[in-house]
């Protein structure tokens, strides 16, 4: 079977996703192709759709700007996906729709295989600087593996709040200058917003170099691949976790949603992580 997948966004131009899933073919022996269909927002929703049913994919991914927007046009979401409210990955199944989010779980994948004690059974405590999509699908992703204190560290209080209710766990929701001064309560920092991302690398959320060098440090951001953050989380003696390993564990999930086979991540972490230096 010949697979044809791809991915929907804009600006897509630079995507790395391409590379990941023709990777992910070679590794499997599946044949097929990955392409990027670029979709200007100026037109209509409607349109663009109309153009993604013609091309008849198996399966594609879903980027900024449409992971919400794309729900409606739907036939079926996976709870997950529905919890977290958002969709980056389609399967085409007896045409019919379905849409999943992969981010959390490739996100958790990614840190199991870095960080493998993180999982112990009596679970461990995270803080999440940021209240996107990206920290719902992370928080819930967490939640789900066991993890027993989450809390949130956000700009707007509101953002972060809508997150955590109604989840089983009692989360505490910080702002940033309370959340700098308790960094050591918890296992694990993970960084969501998008400031440190290029070209506004000098910046960080926390600006002070004194890190506490206790927690694992994340960030999601991966271009740079080693962003302000962690650059002083590094200075510290701490331990830190890149972003662009959730992008290939994010990969690998839809990969196995689309084919049913999870190709084998070997070497690529290393080698994206020479390609974004
Ligand atoms: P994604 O879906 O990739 O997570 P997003 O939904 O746009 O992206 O979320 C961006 C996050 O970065 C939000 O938490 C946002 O904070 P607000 O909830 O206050 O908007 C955060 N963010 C973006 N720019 C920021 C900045 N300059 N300072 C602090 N937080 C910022």
């Amino acid at each position: 079977m010949l697979f044809r997948l791809g991915l929907i966004g804009y600006p897509i131009a630079h995507s790395l996703s391409p590379w990941i899933h023709e990777r992910f073919m070679e590794t499997t022996g599946m044949d097929g192709s990955y392409r990027i269909y670029e979709m200007n927002p100026e037109r209509s929703f409607d349109t663009i759709m109309e153009q993604l049913q013609s091309l008849e994919l198996h399966g594609f991914n879903v980027t900024v700007p449409y992971k919400e927007k794309i729900i409606p046009y739907l036939d079926e979401v996976d709870a997950g996906a529905a919890k977290i409210g958002a969709v980056n990955t389609v399967v085409n199944k007896n045409n019919k729709w379905i849409g999943y989010n992969t981010d959390g779980i490739g996100y958790v994948r990614a840190l199991q295989s870095k960080f493998p004690a993180l999982f112990h059974e009596a679970g461990c405590s995270a803080l999440i600087l940021g209240a996107g999509g990206a920290a719902r699908g992370i928080f819930t992703a967490l939640e789900e593996a066991g993890f027993k204190r989450i809390d949130l560290a956000n700009r707007t209080k509101e953002h972060a709040m809508a997150i955590c209710q109604h989840r089983e766990h009692d989360s505490q929701v910080l702002s940033f200058a309370t959340a700098e001064n308790c960094l050591g309560d918890y296992d694990i920092v993970i960084q969501t917003t998008s400031v440190g991302m290029k070209p506004n690398v000098n910046r960080s959320i926390f600006t002070k170099a004194d890190f506490s060098p206790i927690p694992i440090y994340s960030d999601i951001i991966y271009q740079p691949i080693k962003t302000k953050f962690l650059q002083l989380a590094e200075q510290s003696g701490a331990q830190v976790h890149y972003g662009h390993t959730m992008l290939l564990y994010q990969a690998q999930y839809a990969f196995e949603i689309w084919t049913g086979h999870k190709p084998d991540i070997g070497q690529m972490v290393e080698e994206l992580e020479q390609m974004l230096k």
